[in-house]
């Protein structure tokens, strides 16, 4: 798609958000709506300003990332009053709105001052926004039955969000191929960062989310967090998890990659994405998110059995036993828009059987989730299993030496459509 025709799409957005948003108000007896885009906070005990991250209602209506102190009015009956901060200041840049479509459904002001606009004939205002910014703000702050009415609105994406998500996959995909050459050409976690950053001309602080970038072991931390300037003797293993945010929207996209002469971990790494192309597949209206997260652990479970990893149980006793519990700790997936972890995901909390699920709703048309199976050798989980009474049942010559390679995560950014779904991320990657 090109960029005018996401721009025209835009237009269309915002009209959508105006008739959902006025519905919710009004449902919830306020006139009229103040939204905060946020500002980083200042570090504590010091002059520095901690990375700024936009508030989500304010990203949904206007993509704009990088605004901070600034405010929109939404009235029933009225455009929208988009007030941006642009203080004169020798100090810092000021960031400037390139003119686009979409600036003619709202009234743009841009003001000197961090204070909420003035306006008048409204009389129930709900003021929503990081709460350290509204002190004084008169209105009702953050009331909870109209938030979550607000979260709603953001469950089934406009054709412009799916637009942007698609288009925020492509972008990280060019990343990951990035990085993968980097891996196999015996780069560090740190230059394997820099060739992601460097392919998807992104700066860290406007990510989406901070990379995860594990070589070897470290591929088995979930949410790994440094990055080694050198590389390992051996690079054995490379899990990347990383994203681009484009206009607002945010892709999550985990890729894995096996080291030369890894032949276990790399039958291992194809039989998982078998798996993930299954659950992929699952995706469409009607379908509970949960049963595709139980249908992981399944498809685990025979993946660890044809492996050679656990042996002498079957399937069902493999998962009721928790035993692929300990080699995929966390939930298959959540929602994906302007935050990767978007709002709304559970109306019900998750059941027992899947206590870090993050999405508990039964799929429909218009919901973008992620896919992303696990298969984990982390120590603190598999060693309980391994001295307890199910321990003989696995395999610790294999484990020990998988451990090395750390794990393998996959993960694709999923359309629900009116039929079935669409695969942002292969299609990217096609
Ligand atoms: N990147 C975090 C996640 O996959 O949920
Ligand atoms: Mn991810
Ligand atoms: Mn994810």
């Amino acid at each position: 798609m090109s960029e005018s025709e996401r721009l025209a799409l835009q237009v269309e957005h915002v009209k959508a958000l105006q008739g959902r948003y006025e519905e919710a108000m009004v449902a919830q007896g306020y006139d009229g709506l103040l939204i905060s885009s946020g500002a980083a906070p200042m570090q504590y005990g010091d002059d520095q300003g901690w990375t700024f991250q936009g508030y989500g209602p304010f990203l949904h209506w206007t993509g704009l990332a990088g605004f901070e102190h600034a405010w929109l009015l939404i009235r029933p009956g009225h455009k929208p009053l988009l007030s941006l901060y642009q203080p004169v200041d020798f100090w810092h840049a000021t960031l400037e709105l390139t003119p686009e479509p979409w600036h003619q459904e709202f009234q743009l002001v841009f003001s000197e001052s961090r204070e909420a606009p003035e306006f008048d004939g409204v009389n129930q205002l709900a003021v929503i926004g990081d709460p350290s910014l509204l002190t004084g703000v008169p209105g009702s702050h953050n009331p909870e039955p109209l938030c979550a009415a607000l979260d709603e609105t953001r469950v089934h994406k406009t054709a412009y969000e799916i637009a942007c998500l698609a288009k925020a996959n492509v972008l990280a995909v060019a990343g990951h191929r990035a990085a993968r050459d980097a891996f196999l050409a015996g780069a560090s976690e740190f230059d394997i960062n820099l060739a992601y950053q460097q392919a998807t001309r992104q700066r860290e602080a406007q990510a989406p989310y901070h990379s995860i970038i594990g070589v070897n072991e470290h591929a088995g931390t979930l949410h790994y967090q440094y990055y080694d300037t050198a590389t390992p003797p051996k690079s054995r293993s490379l899990l990347i998890d990383a994203g681009v945010r484009y206009r607002g929207y945010c892709s999550d996209i985990t890729r894995t990659t096996a080291g030369v002469g890894e032949g276990r971990f790399s039958a291992l790494l194809q039989g998982l994405e078998q798996l993930q192309f299954r659950l992929c597949d699952m995706v469409a209206p009607g379908v509970e998110y949960v049963d595709i997260h139980r249908r992981t652990h399944q498809g685990l479970a025979a993946l660890l059995s044809a492996a050679g990893l656990v042996s002498g149980l079957d399937e069902e006793e493999m998962v009721a036993e928790g035993i692929t519990r300990a080699f995929f700790p966390h939930g298959i997936g959540h929602f994906l828009g302007v935050q990767v972890h978007d709002v709304a995901g559970k109306p019900v909390p998750p059941p027992s059987d899947a206590p870090f699920l993050r999405l508990t709703r039964t799929l429909e048309p218009g919901m973008v989730v992620t896919i992303e199976p696990g298969l984990y050798f982390i120590p603190s989980l598999l060693e309980p299993l391994l001295t307890g009474p199910l321990g003989h049942h696995l395999n610790r010559e294999l484990l020990d030496e998988l451990q090395g390679c750390g794990g393998i995560r996959i993960e694709d950014n999923v359309v629900v459509t009116d039929t079935g779904n669409r695969n942002l991320t292969r299609e990217a990657e096609s």
